[in-house]
């Protein structure tokens, strides 16, 4: 076993540290920055259907529903379909109203999630085209959808789900330009540009695991801290919800993700000094709006955690602590913001004794309801 866990300690950190490799898979064969190309050999006869489509749904559960999340993100912004996010288990029992205009893409790492399965099954009786997005190849989900584009993670073994999440979010993310290119919402000159940058995402994961030592340090603070808060506003808000969900799924702290000004609706009212708070405060266009969020936090005597764009200095100024990350298109957020996180959540798991790869009571793929 300690052969396969590749000379680390858990499954988890090998899955993690993986990252540029999954990611660079995952995009292989699919963009060309040069000339501002997307090609998604799986679903390339529905094109005209997915450019053409009124309307997105993304069905999936747990962290695949946070990478369908930044699909809402993503596709919106530029791909301009409208798109909406459903929780596979609430949509099945909903008797929700679907055509046979409608896209469904089902979002699932193992491919054999009950709730999602059942899911597709309404969609397709009542006409829906179903695409999904899977990790495991020939698994129920990829075999029952009409296409889809497989996300090439490698098998994962850690019940908390990483490298498969980026390799989704990438997905979402070669979709959402793939539909652009099509529909012409992004010029050829915008597409070559973040293709090119897309081209480089895997490198700026590399470099940001050189702050895993950061990050145990940062674990070591905030450890015992019974809950702890994940703000994010815009793209930045998925990556908050996913943050939270790893963090309660191996170390058992309550975490929660909002977004960041929905604090003042509620999770304000939790905040003191043994509050640690997460803030996703790259510098994006909502930058200024999180500043005021943190100042919230501090004047409440929070503890702040916050992920910046490498170079910052006001919100350093404002932090406890602080971890960097290259800066990118917002975009590609999700992609670089949602390591470091993963880096906190396993080492405070297992500074607090937790069996990262097998957490208690959860399993790798929920095939009952
Ligand atoms: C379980 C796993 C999660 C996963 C979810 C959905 O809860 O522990 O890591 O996100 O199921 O699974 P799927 O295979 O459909 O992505």
């Amino acid at each position: 076993e300690s052969l396969e866990k590749g000379g680390f300690e858990h499954f988890m950190m090998k899955e993690i540290f993986e990252q540029p490799r999954s990611v660079r898979d995952c995009m292989r064969g699919r963009i060309f920055p040069l000339e501002g190309k997307v090609e998604l050999g799986g679903i390339k006869q529905y094109t005209d259907k997915l450019k053409n489509a009124e309307r997105i749904i993304i069905i999936a559960c747990g962290t695949s529903w946070h990478a369908g999340l930044t699909g809402e993100y993503l596709i919106e912004e530029y791909g301009r379909i409208k798109v909406e996010v459903e929780y596979a288990s609430e949509f099945r029992y909903r008797n929700p109203i679907i055509t046979d205009k409608d896209i469904v893409m089902a979002v699932s790492q193992s491919g054999e999630t009950a709730d999602t399965l059942a899911a597709i099954e309404i969609a397709k009786e009542r006409g829906a085209t179903i695409l999904g997005i899977c990790n495991v190849v020939g698994a129920s989900i990829p075999r029952v959808t009409d296409a889809g584009v497989y996300t090439h993670a490698g098998p994962e073994i850690g019940v908390a789900s990483t490298k498969a999440f980026t390799a989704q979010v990438t997905v979402l993310t070669l979709i959402a330009l793939y539909i652009a290119q099509h529909k012409g919402t992004l010029t050829p000159a915008k597409l070559i540009n973040m293709l090119t940058e897309l081209d480089t995402i895997p490198d700026k994961i590399q470099l940001l695991l050189q702050d895993n030592d950061l990050i145990e340090g940062i674990a070591t603070k905030i450890k015992d801290a019974p809950n702890c808060l994940f703000l994010g506003r815009g793209f930045g808000f998925p990556v908050a919800l996913e943050g939270a969900l790893k963090l309660k799924e191996i170390s058992y702290i309550h975490a929660e993700g909002y977004p960041a000004a929905e604090m003042k609706h509620g999770p304000i009212a939790l905040i003191d000094e043994q509050m640690p708070v997460i803030f996703i405060a790259t510098k994006n266009s909502s930058y200024e709006k999180v500043i005021s969020n943190i100042q919230e936090v501090k004047a409440r005597k929070g503890i702040v955690i916050a992920i910046v764009t490498q170079g910052d200095v006001k919100v350093k100024n404002m932090a406890d602590y602080c971890i960097e990350i290259p800066d990118a298109d917002e975009a590609f957020l999700p992609l670089l913001a949602t390591i470091p996180l993963q880096l906190l959540s396993y080492h405070i798991a297992v500074k607090r004794g937790c069996n990262v790869d097998q957490p208690r009571n959860l399993a790798k793929s929920v095939t009952v309801e």
